[in-house]
């Protein structure tokens, strides 16, 4: 194969973000948001999936009586990628709710088939190496499909023992954070105030994205209901 080279010159950039990571407390309206993405597919983990309208697909370790795995998590989302990939769908985003779960999922895996209680008890850290391989395939197989990608983690609150301040964070470990993250082009954060506002703030970003360059028209919308995304001066 030849690969074709582009030309010697500067090109136009014209960011556009297809890889969201939304963050919340539970019942602040995480998975409701991202429904509203064109033709979601939900990969499910809390069995929340019965109470919304988006088509899901849920994701487990499945144990046989005698303890060993029938089906892993690690095998599910490895065949949703592999029919993904293969084309035929309709589905325009995929929705990994909550990734947190699914995380703890491929650490299950892997512990169950090791035989042992915990990744650290897998020597020379190869539990490690095989759990980051795992996930950093799946957020970059998912990264390569021509659809929008949104993972959802919940929030923990953080105190700083000695200003006694908390800060609200993502409740995703920062390592794993940090793999998924790296592929991510925008973090949203929605709150619920009361008993019915709910509210969603972007809190970071890849580019300064401007609506003109969102080319689905729903997106644009949903991203224009999130507070500090288009901030006046970058228009
Ligand atoms: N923007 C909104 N406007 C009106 N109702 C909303 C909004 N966001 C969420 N809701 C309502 O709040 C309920 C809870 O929201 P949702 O299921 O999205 O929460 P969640 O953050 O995904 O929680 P969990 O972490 O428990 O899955 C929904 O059933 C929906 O009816
Ligand atoms: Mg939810």
């Amino acid at each position: 194969m030849d690969l074709i080279l582009p030309e010697d010159k500067p090109v136009q950039p014209h960011p556009e973000p297809h890889n969201f990571f939304i963050w919340g407390a539970t019942m602040s309206g995480k998975s409701y948001f991202s429904s509203f993405f064109p033709h979601p597919l939900s990969l499910n983990t809390d069995g929340n999936a019965d109470q919304g309208t988006t088509p899901a697909v849920q994701i487990r370790n499945v144990r046989g009586t005698d303890g060993r795995l029938e089906v892993s998590a690690i095998e599910m989302l490895d065949s949703v990628v592999t029919q993904l990939q293969a084309g035929q769908t309709t589905f325009q985003t995929v929705i990994v709710d909550v990734i947190d779960d699914i995380c703890v999922m491929i650490e299950d895996a892997i512990c169950i088939n090791a035989g042992v209680q915990a990744l650290s008890d897998i020597p020379y850290g190869k539990g490690y190496a095989l759990f980051n391989t795992i996930l950093q395939r799946f957020v970059i197989n998912l990264k390569a499909l021509p659809m929008d990608v949104i993972y959802v983690s919940r929030e923990i609150s953080v105190t700083d023992e000695s200003t006694g301040s908390t800060q609200l964070k993502p409740s995703l470990k920062t390592k794993y954070y940090n793999i998924v993250n790296g592929n991510c082009d925008l973090v949203i954060h929605t709150q619920k105030f009361g008993t019915e506002t709910y509210t969603r703030e972007v809190t970071d970003r890849r580019a300064a994205y401007k609506p003109e360059n969102i080319t689905n028209k729903r997106v644009r919308q949903l991203l224009e209901s999130c507070r500090n995304m288009f901030p006046v001066n970058t228009k």
